[in-house]
């Protein structure tokens, strides 16, 4: 059976600086992350010939994808990070001391919770749902590298997980989490390259 692979993209400079959203560059750990990630899917997937690797199109995912020969690459609009709208760029900090009600909204709810002209993690897991279904029909082994939220919402869904807990489901930088679909249900290995 096929594997897919699913993994946060390096960490990045608002991952750094505690900020969400944005569309910044790698900080040099995840620079080296990149390049451990490289070398870990040429050896997972050195007989794999057609597998191919799917990034969103926002550039933290396409440098953790850069270092990775040999691949076809697929950048995917519906893998960006959920859309936080006009908190993007705050901290969570800026974010409950400038709009304490938008911070409450959220803790309260937080699979429902839509930011202002952003998204929630329904809206996420709704446009999704072209993913899933191209990710079912893939026969070759397919490495996602994508985004915290974006990751929950798909790691539930393959390892069956309920809905209410997508929003809260840990999801580490700097991990591969290996998903195999066996007669006998789901199998799932993790790869922990860095701290
Ligand atoms: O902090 C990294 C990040 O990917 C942000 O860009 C995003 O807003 C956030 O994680 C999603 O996680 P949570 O829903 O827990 O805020």
């Amino acid at each position: 059976p096929r594997p897919i692979l699913l993994t946060r993209h390096g960490e990045s400079l608002h991952n750094v600086r505690g900020r969400v959203g944005g569309d910044t560059v790698l900080s040099e750990t995840g620079e080296l992350y990149a390049k451990k990630l490289a070398n870990f899917i040429e050896k997972r997937l050195k007989y794999e010939k057609t597998a191919t690797i799917w990034t969103s199109t926002l550039q933290r995912t396409i440098l953790t994808a850069s270092p990775i020969v040999g691949f076809p690459k697929i950048q995917w609009r519906a893998l960006d990070e959920i859309n936080s709208g006009v908190c993007d760029g705050m901290t969570y900090e800026e974010i409950k001391k400038n709009m304490p009600e938008e911070f409450e909204s959220r803790k309260k709810d937080k699979l429902r919770y839509r930011y202002p002209r952003g998204e929630s993690y329904l809206d996420v897991i709704q446009r999704l749902e072209p993913v899933i279904i191209e990710l079912e029909r893939q026969r070759a082994p397919v490495v996602v590298i994508s985004h915290q939220a974006v990751l929950r919402a798909l790691y539930a869904y393959f390892a069956d997980r309920p809905l209410r807990e997508v929003p809260d489901i840990e999801m580490p930088l700097h991990t591969i989490i290996e998903i195999q679909m066996g007669v006998l249900g789901v199998e799932e290995k993790r790869y922990k390259l860095m701290d």
